[in-house]
């Protein structure tokens, strides 16, 4: 069984009636919410605000994501793999998919204890840590594979725990990804720039596209899409009050899927 690693001492950990400790006896609880806090930093760092885990809660419940978990679940399955991380799980929408994988150490890593609350409830197989992205818990060479949906991309960290030819899924949006949204908003809406992902870890070794389009049918549900994306922190009152006045939006949805394959040393 892979281990979560001791943020203090790197040893790993071994959970006993509720709590995970090392050999240096640094420990750490699990939480009724079957998450373990193991943020090593000791700065006030955190990921998404409860506001923010509602909304996406809420929009993701709509199943309005629904082909993206399917053709993402797909690919995942397709590599039939013994041990899975979902970098940045947020509240496990996509960590789901894990109960569908046989024989396979499920993790999710997420900064917020808020998104993380759900993702316990709604996935029971996953070991869940509060960690960083960027400082992940776990050993070197011990997973078959990550995905990372929308969450910010560690690939040097992503590299260290990965088995060599081990597979990274990045999701992230399409150029065209809530077009429709953005003409409300913006007189000159932009395509989203599509960023090249280099690292000398990892080659690119497929790509996929997936779009539709979605109906939003009340006010909250435009909202709750608006507040997961980054425009939200970046749109004006006026643009904003566009979006308030609407009950109802047709809108593309893009979602890019890039496989990359760890380098043998
Ligand atoms: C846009 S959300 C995506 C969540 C989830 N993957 C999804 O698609 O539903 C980004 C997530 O990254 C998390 N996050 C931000 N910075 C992080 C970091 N350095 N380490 C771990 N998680 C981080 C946030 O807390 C948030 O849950
Ligand atoms: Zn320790």
């Amino acid at each position: 069984m892979i281990p979560f690693l001791c943020p203090v001492c790197g040893l790993p950990l071994t959970l006993n009636q509720s709590v995970y400790q090392c050999e240096k006896r640094h420990s750490y609880d699990l939480s009724r919410f079957h998450y373990v806090n193991l943020i090593r930093s000791s700065k006030k760092i955190h990921g998404d605000n409860v506001e923010m885990v509602k909304a996406r809660t809420r929009f993701l419940r709509s199943q309005a994501y629904q082909p993206l978990k399917a053709k993402l679940t797909e690919l995942i399955q397709a590599e039939n793999p013994s041990a899975v991380l979902d970098s940045g799980c947020g509240e496990g929408y996509y960590t789901e998919l894990c109960e569908t994988l046989e024989n396979c150490e499920c993790f999710g890593v997420d900064l917020s204890k808020e998104a993380l609350k759900q993702a316990g409830r709604s996935c029971p197989s996953v070991r869940f840590a509060a960690a960083s992205v960027f400082e992940l818990p776990l050993p070197d060479h011990s997973l078959d594979l990550i995905w990372s949906c929308f969450a910010p991309l560690a690939l040097r960290e992503n590299a260290r725990v990965l088995k060599d030819q081990g597979k990274l899924i990045v999701v992230g949006p399409g150029p065209r990804h809530l077009w429709d949204l953005k003409k409300v908003i913006y007189d000159t809406p932009y395509l989203n720039p599509q960023e090249t992902l280099s690292s000398p870890d990892f080659e690119l070794i497929d790509e996929q596209t997936l779009s539709y389009t979605i109906q939003l049918d009340t006010a909250q549900q435009i909202q709750d899409l608006f507040t997961m994306t980054p425009y939200y922190y970046k749109t004006s009152i006026q643009d904003k009050q566009k979006l308030e006045a609407l009950s109802q939006l047709s809108t593309e949805v893009e979602f890019n899927l890039r496989t990359f394959q760890k380098k043998s040393a």
